[in-house]
């Protein structure tokens, strides 16, 4: 059995100004329509964006995947339990892409606040 860890750090204004610098094309890229629909009904959606792409760069940092620049992210997607615990869903092509094993078992935790946005992520593969 492997078990790998990533951790990511995004502060909330580097977010805000990258969404607001290259609008559709950028959210599309990286966010889920399920993804850009919960951000955008909260009061501080970038908070709710940061926390989502630290959890997307955490999931390739424990899988020591570096993504090419401009590479589509939105097949690695938060979604949420009833209890509004997070969880990674991904889509097969992005574990084609990324080289993720079919039985990887992804564990996510979040944290965010005005400034910075926190994501750990424990990937355990059996
Ligand atoms: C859910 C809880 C952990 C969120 O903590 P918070 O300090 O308000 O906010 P944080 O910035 O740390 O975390 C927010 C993220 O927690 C995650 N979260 C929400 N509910 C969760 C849950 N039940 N379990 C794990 N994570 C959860 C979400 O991903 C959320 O971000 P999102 O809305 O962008 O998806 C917290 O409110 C809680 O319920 N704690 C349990 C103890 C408690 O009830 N305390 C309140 C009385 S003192």
């Amino acid at each position: 059995m492997k078990i790998l860890q990533g951790i990511d750090l995004v502060k909330v204004a580097r977010m805000e100004q990258a969404i607001r610098r290259s609008g559709k094309n950028f959210l599309d890229r990286i966010f889920s329509p399920e993804e850009q629909a919960y951000c955008g009904s909260k009061r501080m959606r970038f908070e709710h964006y940061a926390v989502r792409f630290a959890a997307k760069e955490a999931v390739l940092k424990a899988l020591r995947a570096r993504p090419k620049k401009g590479q589509k992210l939105s097949g690695i997607e938060v979604k949420r339990l009833a209890t509004g615990k997070p969880y990674i869903e991904l889509s097969a092509e992005a574990r084609r892409r990324f080289r993720i094993p079919a039985k990887a078992q992804v564990e996510l935790s979040l944290a965010h606040e005005r400034e910075y946005a926190i994501a750990t992520v424990v990937v355990v593969i059996p």
